[in-house]
């Protein structure tokens, strides 16, 4: 994410074309080989690893890096200059250009759904062929004022009604086609509009942008509701209906309720209860879960009275506990270490309408009742383990063993600890067990211990699942917490220089963005503030420093001591890594056939002189421990 543009370019240009441009590569076995054009040499120490797309000196220099620290050293340039040569090279487009073409062509569709609407909307209020639609909608219950903020239309039952509008307006038929409008005609010579004899309902995104819609027949017919396809800007697996007109209100409440369809929504907003939006019919989605995040902490899901859609809620739910926003929370150890564990920072509570009632029917009958249907929501966690009663025979050994596993990850979520022991002694109860035997094992299960900040630090992620929220590399790491204090920097340096190590330096680091970076943080060490992005010349370093300080953002406070040492660790141990790589690379080197004595020579003195480094590092790394 952070560095896109990069990996673009990676993937674009192989190391070995564009070195072999600049120095005369030759094959050695599955790698190439080369004078190295950073140093004078008789013998080629200079060797290019196709596989992982790096180069490394392993004479005078000992450096390595990829392709963007080779045009750096080669071309002596600095970073943003070597991206735009490789840019360039490579044919992708750097931001500030890559905007224009795309952002005018989402511009024009953007600004044909606008107008759009606004023809239906002036169809449904003036148009005398639009009478059956204002005689539903008055069928309906719709009020004027909720057809206004939802701009509610009419498409009148012609081929071309829109298309000849939007022609006259001034846009392309082309535009049309491309927004989902219209569709072109079997033989492809003509195009007609696609929405005949509907009610529309535009459909905007979060900033009330209209990205599709969808129409609905008037009375019986199939389909009920024909929407948008896939477009450029409609994907109706992200969107949620409603979400522009209700996100005041969510926010305000710091609650959400999700329903199924456009009329459900329309008739909460009616009754002023502005913080229901909709999921557009189908089970909950990632991205639709991604929209919301950051809006409220309450999610409150309106389950359908019939089993087939409380079954696609369920789903949702599922989709819900996997990528709602998670935090790290410290727990002090009784060893003195301290662990992470995750809580889930948002409640879902599962709303219940009475029988055969959907949302729509239930707000128009009883309006003043709904409050007391959204208050009685229950957390998820009690539907499971009412769902868990009625399936599972709790009185089996096997029952309980799979009832303590259902429910389990869902409690350990919950982020307060007295609902946690209130879950834990419910399950008790249910089971019939010593509850203390239950919190014991709780505790110790595989994949929920959490992980000791000390040595492991570097691989901050979950523990376990599927979808690791936070994981920074070795070295994303080091320059996350530097960003964060800047001033750790000289304390560090001491600490290296203690271990009889040489000082944290760029080439350290292998992603020449990072290296970049951390040029930037040596050059205004004392004034930088961590917490705001500084201002850079450069968009890439900007993002990939934004990147970083988001990624470290759900780390805990340590105190200074445990932080150096921690960030120490972690830099000793990617120096390992890395000599274990050329360790490897070296022994490649050797076993190749066509090997001459003088290379073997110098190979095998590389081989001893890494292998030491190694022992003192590992030494430096007991030292640490102790
Ligand atoms: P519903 O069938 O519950 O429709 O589908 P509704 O919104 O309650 O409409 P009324 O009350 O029957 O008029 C729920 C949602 O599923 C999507 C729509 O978003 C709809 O609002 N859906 C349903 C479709 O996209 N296409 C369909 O053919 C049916
Ligand atoms: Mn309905």
């Amino acid at each position: 994410m952070a560095d896109s543009v990069v990996d673009e370019i990676k993937a674009r240009l192989d190391i070995v074309d564009l070195l072999g441009e600049y120095i005369n590569l030759q094959k050695a076995g599955h790698n190439y080989k080369a004078l190295c054009p950073f140093h004078a040499e008789k013998t080629p120490s200079f060797v290019v690893f196709p596989d992982t797309q790096s180069w490394h000196c392993f004479g005078a220099c000992q450096t390595g890096g990829d392709i963007f620290s080779f045009i750096m050293k080669k071309e002596n340039v600095d970073f943003a200059e070597a991206l735009h040569m490789l840019a360039e090279k490579a044919g992708v487009e750097l931001h500030a250009e890559r905007s224009s073409a795309d952002s005018n062509r989402l511009d024009r569709l953007r600004k044909l759904n606008a107008a759009a609407a606004a023809h239906f909307r002036k169809n449904l209020q003036r148009h005398p062929a639009a009478e059956p639609a204002r005689q539903y909608i008055a069928r309906r219950g719709l009020n004027d004022e909720v057809c206004e903020q939802f701009q509610i239309g009419y498409a009148l039952d012609s081929w071309d009604d829109l298309r000849q509008a939007m022609v006259r307006a001034g846009f392309d038929q082309e535009v049309l086609l491309e927004a989902g409008l219209n569709r072109s005609s079997e033989d492809g010579h003509s195009q007609y509009d696609r929405f005949r004899g509907r009610l529309m309902f535009p459909i905007s995104d979060k900033q009330g942008r209209i990205v599709g819609f969808g129409g609905r027949v008037l009375g019986e017919g199939q389909p009920k509701y024909l929407n948008t396809p896939q477009t450029q800007l409609f994907d109706k697996g992200s969107i949620l209906y409603g979400l522009a007109q209700a996100r005041r209100a969510i926010r305000e409440r710091d609650s959400v309720v999700i329903v199924e369809g456009y009329m459900d929504v329309l008739a909460a907003h009616q009754y002023g209860y502005h913080n229901v939006i909709a999921s557009m019919g189908t089970a909950l989605t990632e991205a639709q879960l991604h929209q919301l995040k950051r809006e409220a902490e309450n999610v409150i899901l309106a389950l359908d009275a019939d089993s087939a859609g409380q079954q696609a809620t369920l789903r949702g739910l599922e989709v819900a506990r996997e990528n709602l926003e998670r935090e790290a929370v410290p727990v002090p150890m009784a060893s003195g270490l301290v662990r992470f564990e995750e809580r889930l920072q948002t409640n879902i509570f599962v709303l219940f309408l009475p029988e055969g009632k959907d949302p729509d029917e239930f707000i128009r009958t009883h309006p003043e009742q709904w409050p007391d249907v959204v208050a009685k929501a229950v957390p998820i966690i009690d539907f499971y383990m009412q769902q868990m009663i009625a399936e599972i025979d709790l009185t089996s050994a096997n029952g309980k063993v799979e009832a303590v596993n259902r429910v389990a990850p869902i409690i350990k979520e919950l982020s307060d600890d007295i609902k946690r022991y209130h879950y834990v002694q419910r399950l008790a109860r249910l089971l019939r067990m010593d509850e203390r035997y239950l919190l014991d094992r709780f505790a110790s299960q595989p994949g929920h211990v959490g992980r000791p900040i000390h040595g492991r630090a570097s691989r901050v992620g979950r523990p376990s699942g599927k979808r690791p929220k936070i994981v920074l590399s070795k070295e994303d790491y080091i320059l996350a917490q530097l960003i964060r204090y800047p001033l750790m920097l000289t304390g560090i340096q001491q600490a290296l220089d203690l271990l009889g190590q040489r000082s944290l330096n760029a080439d350290d680091l292998e992603s020449s963005i990072n290296q970049a970076l951390f040029r930037r943080l040596e050059q205004n060490n004392a004034t930088l503030d961590g917490n705001t992005p500084t201002q850079h010349d450069n968009l890439a370093l900007t993002e990939q420093q934004i990147h970083l300080i988001n990624s470290a953002g759900g780390q805990p406070e340590l105190p200074y001591e445990e932080r150096l040492a921690d960030v120490v660790d972690v830099i000793l141990h990617l120096r390992l890594e890395r000599q274990r790589e050329a360790l490897t690379h070296i022994h490649q080197l050797l076993n190749e056939r066509d090997i001459s004595v003088e290379e073997s020579n110098q190979y095998l003195s590389l081989y001893r002189q890494y292998s030491n480094a190694s022992y003192d590092l590992q030494q430096a790394l007991k030292r640490r421990t102790i």
